[in-house]
């Protein structure tokens, strides 16, 4: 079983509306609508805004329903100049650009005993864009689709001097409020995830107006990834599980 996130509203209301709904329960607040999406057995939840909503939510998930992967969809601010709205940014890693142990000479985002760069599972990247060359391939006004680093932090990012230190201090592609909180808490728990940011604003002064305005544009055209990638990656990680070897209990 697959595990998909949203932050808002906007970001998950697409997938529910063509998911065959078997189950509705809330842990922790958080609304869990299990089904199946075309065929592919999931566990759809709103996380809400920001890193501790974030993690709460992926914790909540993995303990409950063991899902084989988890997938976030949402939106984000773009950071570099020629990025368009509607583009597509895949995390080949995250980074919690708002954690600062620089007073004990550490680099911004880093905490001890981790390196400051989260990884995301590396077939569900290359599944994501193999996905994104299907669906969008060819069209006319086709986004861009992007790989790279993504910073994550408990701020809505809307000025110049921010989003340039955010792409000069981590070389990142776009800035959101949730994925490198997934990303840690995933990997802490093994479980593979991906994170697909659509770009609703570019994280400079018209950002709030921006994303308003273009956030359910941005959200339709997630949706079409994500509408391939599910099934797509569902396979793929029932196949891994079913041929992993069994874990064995530890006898006493
Ligand atoms: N999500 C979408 N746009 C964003 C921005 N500019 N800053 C933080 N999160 C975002």
């Amino acid at each position: 079983m697959l595990a998909i996130l949203g932050a808002m509203e906007e970001e998950v209301a697409l997938l529910r509306g063509e998911m065959q709904v078997t189950q509705e329960s809330v842990h922790a607040g958080i609304n869990v609508i299990r089904g199946d999406f075309k065929g592919t057995p999931i566990a759809l939840a709103q996380c809400g805004i920001g890193k501790v909503n974030a993690t709460i939510c992926t914790q909540m998930l993995v303990d409950l329903y063991q899902p084989e992967g988890m997938i976030f969809s949402g939106v984000a601010g773009g950071l570099l100049p020629n990025m368009q709205v509607g583009d597509i940014v895949v995390a080949s890693h995250l980074i919690q650009f708002d954690i600062d142990l620089t007073a004990f000479g550490r680099r911004h985002g880093e905490l001890p005993d981790s390196d400051r760069m989260i990884q995301s599972d590396a077939n569900m990247v290359s599944q994501t864009a193999d996905c994104f060359d299907a669906v969008f391939e060819g069209e006319a006004d086709a986004p861009n689709l992007m790989i790279g680093t993504v910073v994550s932090g408990d701020k809505f990012i809307e000025d110049s001097e921010t989003l340039r230190w955010l792409q000069r201090e981590f070389g990142a592609l776009a800035t959101e409020m949730e994925g490198a909180a997934v990303g840690y808490t995933c990997q802490l728990n093994e479980v593979p995830f991906i994170i697909i940011r659509g770009l609703s604003d570019t994280a400079n002064e018209s950002a709030p107006d921006d994303f308003k305005s273009n956030l359910h544009t941005v959200c339709k055209h997630s949706f079409r990834l994500m509408e391939r990638l599910i099934p797509t990656a569902g396979e793929s990680l029932s196949a891994a599980e079913a041929s992993a070897p069994q874990q064995v209990a530890a006898s006493a």
